[in-house]
Formats: C-alpha cells, structure tokens, sequence
C-alpha cells in the first residue's frame, strides 16, 4: 500500500493507495478518528459491486453503516439529491461527530462531498474513488458541488476529505471507454508536470490499457501526487491551479455545446490538450518533437484529438468560460512549453478560435 499525504496544515489527509483496500476500509477510518455513524452515498451500481466488502468492513470496525443511494448519472449530481442526503441524515440523527463516504466516481464524490461540507455546516467525509478520473482527479483537493440548470458545478465549495482511500482493484469492473477518458486526466500530468509520468505512459501505454498492476499503481500515485502538489500551493485555485485546466477551456466549451452527451469529459480534454499543444507549438512554446509526442499518446490511448467536423468556432467560443479575475473578459489559458512544463496567456474567446481556425485551415490544406 503506498500512502501520500496532502500537506494542508490542520486539514491535512493521507490518501491511501493499492489494491483489496475496500476491506481494510473499517480499520483505516478509525484510524482517522471518526464517529461511530457512517453514511455510504453510493448509486445501485457501484453499491452492486463494492457496498458489501466496504459495509463489513466498517461493521467491523464498530461502525454504524447506513446506506444512501442517489440515481446513476451526471444529470442527478444536483440539488434534489443533495435535499434526498440531507433527508437521510437528518432521519437518521445524524450529528457532527458522524461521518459520510463516497463510494463511487466523480458525480458521487462531488455530492457527497458538498453535503457533507454543508450538513450542520461540515460533518467529516472520505473519499472512496471507484473510476479512474475520480481516483486521479476528483478525489483528491476539495472542490465538491452540484450542478444548476443553467451550469455545471455553479453551487459547491472547497471542503477537504478526511482521507480518501483509492483501491486500484475497482477499475476492473469499469468500462474501457470510461477507464480511457480517466487516461486523459493521467496524460494531462505528464504534459503540465511530470516528463517521467509522460514517457513512462509511453512506453508502457498498452500495458496500462490492460489494466497491468504495478503500472496502474504507478500512474495513479504520480497523478494524485502532481494534484496534491498543486493543490497545497494553491487550495482556493486563486493562481497555479488553475495549471489543471490545461485541454480543459476547449474542452468544457466542447461538452457544453454538444450538450454533454458526444463526449465524456476525457474525451472532450483529450481534443482540448491535443489544440492547446498545437496552438502551444505555434506560438513558439513547444518544439515539433513534443507536439508530435503529446498528439502521439493521446491518440494511442485511443482518444481524439480534433475537433468534430460541423463545429462552430463562434458558437464554441460562445461557451468559453471567462476568467473571473481576468480584466475585458480574458481567458487564462494553459499552454504547454515542451512536457512537462506550462505558460499561462490571457486570451479572448475570440484569441482563442482564431487560432483554433488557423491550425483546421492548416489541416485542411494539408488533406487537399
Ligand atoms: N471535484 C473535482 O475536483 C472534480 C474533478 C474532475 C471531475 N469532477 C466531476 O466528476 C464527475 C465525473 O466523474 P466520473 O468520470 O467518475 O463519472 P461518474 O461518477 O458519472 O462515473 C461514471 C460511470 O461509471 C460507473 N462506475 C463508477 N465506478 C465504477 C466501477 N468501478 N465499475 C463499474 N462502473 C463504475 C458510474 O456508476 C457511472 O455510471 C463530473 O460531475 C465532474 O464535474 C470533479
Ligand atoms: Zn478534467
């Protein structure tokens, strides 16, 4: 088992990593000094696959485990069922000395985080990560929320696990499509941080695609580490973590105005990174050899890299995020100087898909 720690003063918390974790579960949160009621937000599939080894584990340990099931999907990470958790626990006498677990990937986490950081203004919470992205991603740093009609993740706060607990066995159950665009997240720390990360994913990317152990264990400990490095710089993404949203300005544009239902996340920063690096090397940033690197990798893993033919580069730049610190609607966006290392540059939406227009003219006179 390998434990990182993410360095928070009193809010620090391990993150424990390896496999057949699920079942030390019980031990491993009384060592983090928890209550005896302990609340398991999971949804129907998951909780199929994983609520028994973690359940026993905890009544063990002289746990209280109450089951909280939420509906599958992104379109319930959302008020409803955040007042369904808060019903729960208030039925269930919940108090601030209880404790809440997410069992699940990212939608779960991101829910039941945020009911635990509001629930009698903040009870305790682990993260218990069963995709890849929440593992590497979502797991790992505090943001937590739920989504509005009119938006992605508009309500939500910073709130730190107490630990999270990372059991790479899970993945098994995930499906490969799934795993992949959790892949793109892994690749993204190789670009912003980590050339040891990026050449270890190539050398190895069909072994990690087949989901071999010690690779896995690798490439999740180096990820979560970059994201807790990150993290302890900037907890409140005032300045550096923002180094995360690299592939992601296009990348949310993308799954925004497809209505989030053509790409998955990873899929969607996949083609994003792949544009970011193009337009990084255009500017000068990044050398030939990287770009042809970077787009190498993510096409291996078997992501797209281009943006979907049809797409309007207006209507794309319409759902560009501006920065809410940024002066006259800028953007800060991530570039890449070689792997491994980034530069932020203020751009327009407009900046942006001029290049965006540039490099498809480019590739169109190319195919001609
Ligand atoms: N808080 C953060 O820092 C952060 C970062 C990135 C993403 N997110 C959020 O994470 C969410 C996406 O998370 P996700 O990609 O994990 O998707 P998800 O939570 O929707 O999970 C994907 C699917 O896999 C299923 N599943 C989960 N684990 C499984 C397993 N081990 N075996 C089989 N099936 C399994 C789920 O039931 C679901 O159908 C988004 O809401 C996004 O906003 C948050
Ligand atoms: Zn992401």
């Amino acid at each position: 088992m390998h434990i990182l720690t993410v360095n928070l003063g009193d809010r620090s918390y391990p993150i424990y990593l390896g496999e057949g974790l699920l079942s030390r579960t019980g031990e491993l949160l009384k060592k983090a000094g928890s209550g005896k009621k302990v609340g398991i937000v999971s949804n129907q599939t998951v909780a199929d696959l994983y609520l028994d080894p973690v359940q026993e584990s905890l009544t063990r340990s002289g746990f209280r485990v109450i089951p909280i099931f939420v509906p599958e999907g992104e379109e319930h990470k959302n008020l409803k069922s955040l007042s369904d958790i808060f019903d729960r626990l208030i039925g269930e006498r919940f108090d601030r000395s209880s404790s809440l677990i997410a069992l699940g990937g990212g939608v779960i986490g991101d829910l039941a985080g945020f009911a635990a950081a509001t629930f009698l203004r903040g009870i305790p919470y682990i993260q218990i990560p069963t995709t890849l992205l929440a593992q590497v991603d979502a797991s790992v740093g505090g943001k937590t929320g739920v989504n509005h009609q009119e938006g992605k993740n508009l309500i939500g706060a910073f709130y730190q696990p107490r630990l999270v607990l990372i059991d790479l066995e899970v993945l098994r159950t995930l499906p490969r499509t799934e795993f992949v665009a959790g892949l793109a997240e892994v690749i993204k720390y190789g670009i912003i941080e980590d050339p040891q990360l990026f050449a270890l994913l190539e050398a190895n990317l069909e072994d990690l695609l087949s989901l071999n152990r010690g690779l896995l264990e690798k490439a999740v400990a180096a990820s979560c580490t970059i994201k807790a490095r990150v993290v302890e710089k900037d907890e409140h993404e005032e300045d550096y973590r923002s180094v995360l949203n690299f592939g992601h300005t296009i990348g949310h544009a993308l799954e925004s105005l497809t209505g989030y239902d053509q790409f998955l996340h990873g899929e969607a920063v996949a083609i994003g990174m792949a544009q970011a690096a193009t337009i990084s090397r255009r500017e000068g940033l990044c050398d030939d050899k990287s770009l042809e690197r970077i787009l190498h990798l993510i096409k291996g893993a078997g992501l797209p890299t281009d943006l979907p033919s049809g797409i309007r580069l207006e209507e794309l730049a319409n759902k560009m995020e501006v920065d809410k610190k940024s002066v006259g609607g800028k953007i800060k966006f991530v570039l890449c100087a070689g792997i491994g290392k980034t530069r932020f540059h203020w751009l327009s939406a407009e900046d942006i898909i001029a290049r965006l227009a540039s490099i498809q003219k480019k590739v169109e006179s190319e195919n001609r």
